[in-house]
């Protein structure tokens, strides 16, 4: 059964919805909102600027280009040059520890995809986050679910045996960074937004682990057993969609 027909089997068997669609629900709702407030303010406002936040390789954003004035991506790791032509801007930056990566009310729109889980500090790099967002902002965050049991299973291996199945699981050994799961549940991941400073925050939840595991046929057997089994339970589904607004003044 090739890749694409084994996915296109999930809506039928009730994994549902897919991941990249409730991220671009996300974004493109984030983005509206910014559009809307910049119609609303003085012709000189300045274009719309997001950042990629742990950017990798590949971004959700890339479908909403043409809408963004200033696109950044910032990572601990440096990209291979020309490896981003999406973005505007790189900046090599450790999120969790760099405050002052960028000046505090930077951005219109934030994405954090699959970050959070490899964050060493997350409290600290969404405190950065709020203050880099200008004020009524969203961060659009997407991280695991430490409530699946697989996923906590996983995250609770040993470091060097979880090394080497990440390596498995993931597309390619670039893609294996290491995991952490400080604030990998949704009670955890509400707290240390509130605490940073983060309102209307809206936290969904999606089956992915056939999707995120689906390279080879055992692993998307194994990524497909683990969404049915949460499916019934959306917080302990294994993938967490999450959209937070920095506070207006
Ligand atoms: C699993 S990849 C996700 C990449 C991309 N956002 C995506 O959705 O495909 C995790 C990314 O987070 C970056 N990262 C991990 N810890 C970081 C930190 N403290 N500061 C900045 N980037 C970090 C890694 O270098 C890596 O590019």
């Amino acid at each position: 059964m090739s890749e694409r027909r084994r996915f296109a089997v999930l809506p039928r068997l009730g994994v549902t919805p897919p991941l990249h669609e409730v991220v671009r629900s996300s974004l493109e709702a984030a983005i509206a909102r910014a559009e809307d407030g910049r119609a609303a303010g003085p012709d000189a406002s300045p274009p719309l600027a997001v950042l990629d936040a742990g950017c990798g390789r590949v971004s959700a954003l890339v479908p909403f280009r043409a809408r963004i004035g200033r696109f950044v991506g910032a990572d601990i790791h440096r990209p291979a040059s020309g490896s981003l032509p999406h973005l505007d801007e790189f900046v090599e930056a450790d999120l969790c520890r760099e405050a002052d990566a960028f000046a505090a009310g930077t951005f219109d729109v934030v994405l954090s995809s699959f970050t959070v889980e490899h964050f060493a500090d997350p409290p600290s790099a969404f405190a950065s986050i709020r203050g880099w967002l200008r004020p009524g902002g969203t961060l659009v965050l997407i991280t695991v679910n430490r409530r699946h049991p697989f996923v906590a299973a996983y995250l609770g291996l040993p470091a060097r045996p979880r090394g080497r199945l990440q390596r498995i699981v993931k597309a390619t050994a670039a893609d294996a960074h290491p995991l952490v799961g400080a604030c990998n549940d949704p009670r955890a991941l509400r707290m240390a937004l509130e605490a940073a400073g983060f309102g209307a925050i809206r936290s969904t939840s999606v089956g992915h682990l056939a999707r995120a595991w689906g390279r080879s046929l055992p692993g998307y057997l194994l990524g497909l057993a683990g969404d049915l089994l949460a499916q019934p339970y959306p917080s302990r589904r294994s993938t967490l969609v999450v959209s937070a607004r920095a506070p207006l003044p």
